[in-house]
């Protein structure tokens, strides 16, 4: 049986293309979009089914559609510590915090705890596709897959890999990395989900050697799937990487064929032209990060200069370097970040002198850009565009049902750009009645809203 949402409606078609209806509809059947749009009763006469079979959900004045959040680079076991230890850069983060949090997951049951809470977190927040970084520890890499399977949530997962450069305690051989790939690429091959998938983790260049890069490299061409890994995120790390591969960082991952149209970065902050150039022509993607960038220190990531390079950006959370699992307050730190390099840009700001390399014409990123960021960009940054990211007819249905009244009723009528911005500024996870990916509601009801 179709259902119809009927109301307002917002999504992007791309990085400059907003859409919404104010009186629109979304028809949604076997969790599939099958009409989207203005013209209800126009789109209803071209269907061949009884309309006394549709169920109709009516939003209310302040309610809209919107497609689900994608995070496209989440630590899940790294919720373990999310809000602590934050004021240190990231290889003294990593050392002191993360490497002891995530050697824990040998330790199954607090596994499965802490990864029960992070995907029923992440889906509260309104995120519908994550990409998830595990530990080094396979048993527990797929009870996190299993978690997100069982909740409902569309998810990447990656069992980590690292080398070298780690300390004793949490670090493997090569074969260790790559049996251990190899074994939870079939494992989750197995389970057959229509919603998680398997992606090749190299942690970061820095603790995969030459080899091991290769052979991660390897395996994902050789099943076509999915890469994560970090690049160009903080400058002390940058300057090993360089010593140790002799070559850039986007270099040391295209060596080991690890730069694909199906691989995400995460932060991308200090890339120079040549690797943006390189990441372009080979279609991967950057991982926005900016809360991590900022507690971290790692420094001011210019998205709009990679859109213009035509690299695809797609927003992260980045738990436990940033400090929220939810990809809206991600959207809103990423305006922060970008009217701060405005700032910069254009001021002589106390203290600090002029700007060294002012950049002509900088445009900060509009709150509609930044929602693509965080839903199609990072659909499209995943690969995952053909399934979701926005209400495209054939696309799974992945929504949020958000309500901008929950915690107080604006005091006039909002126009649907306002619902939007107010939703982004102002909102948080209980302005997010329901939650549904491919048609299955995972958070709230699908009751006709009060
Ligand atoms: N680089 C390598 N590992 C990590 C990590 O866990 N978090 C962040 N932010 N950067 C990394
Ligand atoms: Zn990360």
């Amino acid at each position: 049986m179709p259902t119809v949402y009927r109301g307002t409606i917002v999504h992007t078609k791309s990085f400059n293309e907003f859409e919404s209806f104010e009186h629109g509809f979304v028809a949604v059947q076997d969790g599939k979009i099958i009409g989207v749009g203005n013209d209800y009763e126009n789109w209803l006469s071209t269907q061949s089914f009884d309309p006394k079979s549709l169920k109709e959900v009516r939003l209310s004045e302040f309610q809209f559609l919107c497609p689900g959040f994608c995070d496209g680079h989440i630590h899940a076991p790294q919720y373990a510590q999310i809000g602590l230890g934050m004021s240190v850069p990231l290889l003294d983060w990593l050392n002191t915090y993360t490497f002891p949090t995530e050697a824990k997951y040998v330790d199954q049951e607090f596994a499965l705890r802490i990864y029960r809470g992070v995907v029923e977190a992440t889906l509260r927040c309104g995120t519908t596709l994550a990409s998830y970084f595990a530990t080094n520890d396979l048993a527990s890499t797929l009870i996190l897959a299993r978690e997100a399977m069982r909740q409902g949530q569309r998810a990447l997962i990656g069992k980590v890999c690292s080398n070298c450069n780690s300390p004793d305690y949490y670090v493997e051989t090569t074969e260790e990395a790559v049996k251990g790939t190899e074994i939870f690429v079939a494992e989750l091959q197995k389970l057959k989900s229509p919603l998680v998938l398997p992606t090749i983790t190299p942690r970061f260049a820095l603790s995969c050697s030459k080899e091991l890069l290769k052979q991660l490299g390897d395996i994902a061409k050789k099943y076509d799937l999915h890469v994560q890994s970090h690049i160009s995120e903080n400058l002390q790390e940058i300057q090993v990487v360089n010593d140790i591969f002799k070559t850039s960082y986007a270099g040391a991952y295209d060596e080991a064929g690890l730069l694909t149209k199906k691989t995400v970065m995460a932060h991308g902050v200090h890339l120079e032209d040549d690797e943006i150039a390189l990441l372009r022509e080979r279609g991967t993607s950057i991982i926005h990060c900016p809360a991590s960038n900022t507690n971290l220190n790692s420094g001011l990531c210019d998205v709009q200069r990679l859109m213009k390079a035509g690299v695809n950006v797609g927003l992260g959370t980045d738990v436990a370097g940033g400090n929220s699992v939810s990809i809206l307050h991600a959207l809103a730190r990423a305006l922060d970040v970008s009217k701060h390099i405005e700032v910069f840009n254009s001021q002589d700001i106390r203290g600090t002198g002029p700007a060294k390399s002012p950049q002509e014409n900088y445009q900060q990123l509009s709150y509609k850009q930044a929602f693509y960021l965080a839903t199609l960009g990072g659909a499209k940054a995943l690969s995952l565009d053909h399934v979701t990211g926005n209400f495209a007819v054939g696309k799974e249905f992945d929504a949020l049902l958000v309500d901008v009244s929950v915690l107080e009723k604006p005091h006039r009528s909002l126009t649907v750009d306002e619902l939007l911005e107010k939703f982004i500024y102002t909102g948080d996870d209980r302005n997010i009645k329901s939650v549904f990916v491919a048609g299955r509601i995972v958070k709230g009801s699908q009751c006709q809203p009060e």
